[in-house]
């Protein structure tokens, strides 16, 4: 089903067809005074054709055939073109949206493979608000994309292979509580590793018995790897477990170690050809001729033959598009990475890749001091802590609100509430701000929060719940004030929404959306009867409830929210 810019984007095409590039340029109207949706098609084309906009506004809009869906165009200001969709033709839209499984939102007509890069942790570091971010945000991406009809090919790239593992081995082999393994791997893991580490200080005995682990694991001593996979096996437990109350899911894990034997004959390669060369006894490859990276050559060899996390990325990339032949590859880490991303992006480029390369960075997440958020002990928080009290923070408020709910049903209720009022903070940010996290706002059921619209989807459905005899899905839809209208053009404008949020990767413009729909649909239920209406208006607007009801669980769904049925 085609958006109503997309329609009259496709009326504007015989007026445009002598001035190559020129376009359209329909979109909403900010003011509902000036219509429904507006083009400054003649405002951007006068410039180039050095007309007078105003004239080349009325020669456009005489030429225009729109009749069918508007009334007739109005100029405004400097050129604009102003549309008012006819009711009769908003009717059938509507009606139209109702009856689409896909609510308004039409695939893309060229799908393309994409690699997914996100979440990505590190073995023996607890998880850290950034890996929140990256997991919550890439998971909806990824969400967003497959319902857009493109191949999604999530990957999760661990960190489990680096120096860390000398001291987490060392401390393995001397001090190892198996007890606390068992009951937190990743706890006992970064206990290791912080003991190892406060040793090394004050040890230089220590610090070269690390050392020599590590030097030993990545010879492939049998006791060392045996160690290394049992770390990674356990964290890699803990982390499924928060993936899978998350509701995220993986098609790949192959994280930094899947990579390790590529490192050398890559840097070999890269050397034979010229595209790395040796500096001060470091194997670098130079950007002399792209300005911002000019005095910062990425480097893919230490002097004491160590690779680096640039290694281990570009020997990722090649693999993944020698493997998965995709169209692009997005990674979704943090913006303190953005000159690493930049690096390797422009070395693949040197390499022959073709593929998108997209780092989609964002900001850090803030405790309400609005310093980076840590725990009352000082410590980064993790994504288990995050989650555990979300839940429990939200089990209170649901045992406060409906104190008779069964125990079974309470706790689905709260998992869903805290999770979502997690997710949806993360995602109706601007993801490269900083943002301050207030679990008061995110679980408050007032403002633009996820317990908010989930609240929204159980009042919508609890009307059908009230409903006596069969829900008619098939109903005309009839428009007889302004507030039935504005819900109705709300409707109409997911499928414009969805696949924008693709575009610079902003899931906030949906969430955005979907709370100013709530919030539409508020208005209009203020003012409107449902159910005590009389035929044909009972029937019209119990349509447009189903189809807000549909789009908000849909809506959310793309976010990675699922809506509880009541609350
Ligand atoms: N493990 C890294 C970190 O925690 C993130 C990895 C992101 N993906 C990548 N291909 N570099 O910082």
């Amino acid at each position: 089903m085609a958006t109503i810019p997309e329609i009259l984007t496709e009326r504007f095409a015989p007026l445009l067809t002598d001035t190559p590039g020129a376009e359209a340029g329909v979109g909403p109207t900010a003011d509902p005074r000036f219509g429904d949706y507006q083009s400054n098609a003649a405002m951007v084309l006068a410039r180039t054709l050095k007309t007078s906009p105003r004239a080349l506004a009325e020669k456009m809009v005489a030429a225009l055939d729109v009749s069918d869906l508007c009334e007739p165009p109005e100029i405004a200001g400097a050129g604009f073109i102003n549309f008012r969709l006819r009711t009769d033709y908003l009717e059938r839209q509507t009606g139209r949206l109702a009856g689409d499984e896909r609510l308004g939102v039409a695939p893309v007509t060229s799908p393309r493979r994409i690699v997914l890069d996100f979440s990505s942790p590190n073995v023996a570091k607890p998880m850290h608000v950034g890996h929140i971010r990256s997991t919550i945000l890439g998971d909806c991406l990824g969400r967003i994309a497959r319902f857009l009809g493109h191949e999604v090919i999530t990957d999760n790239h661990i960190g489990d292979w680096g120096t860390q593992f000398g001291k987490v081995i060392y401390g393995w082999k001397h001090f190892l509580d198996p007890e606390a393994l068992k009951t937190d791997a990743i706890s006992e893991l970064v206990r290791l590793y912080r003991e190892v580490n406060a040793l090394e200080e004050t040890d230089a005995a220590v610090k070269s018995a690390a050392r020599e682990e590590l030097v030993k694991l990545q010879q492939g001593d049998p006791e060392n790897l045996e160690i290394w996979k049992e770390a990674v096996e356990l964290s890699w437990q803990a982390f499924q477990h928060l993936y899978e109350l998350l509701d995220v899911h993986f098609d790949e894990r192959l994280g930094e170690s899947a990579y390790h034997a590529a490192l050398g004959p890559l840097c070999e390669k890269l050397a034979a050809s010229g595209l790395a060369e040796v500096s001060e006894g470091a194997l670098c490859i130079f950007f002399r001729d792209i300005p911002a990276l000019a005095d910062k050559p990425a480097i893919i060899r230490k002097s004491d033959g160590g690779f680096l996390y640039a290694t281990t990325d570009l020997a990722t990339i090649e693999h993944r598009v020698r493997e998965w032949k995709p169209d692009a590859i997005w990674y979704v880490v943090g913006t303190p990475q953005a000159l690493h991303f930049q690096q390797i992006f422009a070395a693949a480029a040197r390499i022959g890749v073709t593929a998108d390369l997209q780092h989609i960075a964002f900001g850090s997440i803030l405790g309400e001091d609005r310093k980076i958020m840590r725990t009352r002990t000082g410590e980064n928080v993790g994504l288990a802590e995050v989650l555990h009290e979300a839940i429990e923070r939200a089990r209170a408020v649901v045992a406060e609100k409906k104190p008779d709910l069964p125990g079974e049903e309470r706790d689905s209720i709260a998992r869903r509430i805290g999770l979502g009022a997690v997710k949806y903070a993360e995602l109706s940010q601007n993801r490269l701000t900083d943002y301050v996290f207030s679990w008061d706002r995110m679980l408050s059921f007032q403002g633009n929060t996820a317990p908010y619209l989930q609240n929204a989807h159980v009042r919508i459905r609890s009307i059908f719940r009230k409903l006596e005899g069969k829900f008619d899905a098939t109903a005309p839809v009839k428009i007889s004030n302004g507030e039935e209208r504005t819900l109705a053009l709300k409707l109409l404008q997911f499928g414009e929404i969805v696949p924008l949020v693709l575009e610079d990767f902003r899931p906030n413009l949906l969430a955005n959306y979907l709370f100013e729909l709530a919030d539409i649909f508020h208005g209009f239920y203020e003012a409107c009867p449902v159910l005590k209406a009389d035929e044909p208006v009972r029937g019209s607007r119990l349509v447009l409830c189903d189809a807000t009801v549909r789009i908000l669980r849909h809506g959310l769904g793309l976010l990675g929210i699922e809506c509880p049925e009541r609350m």
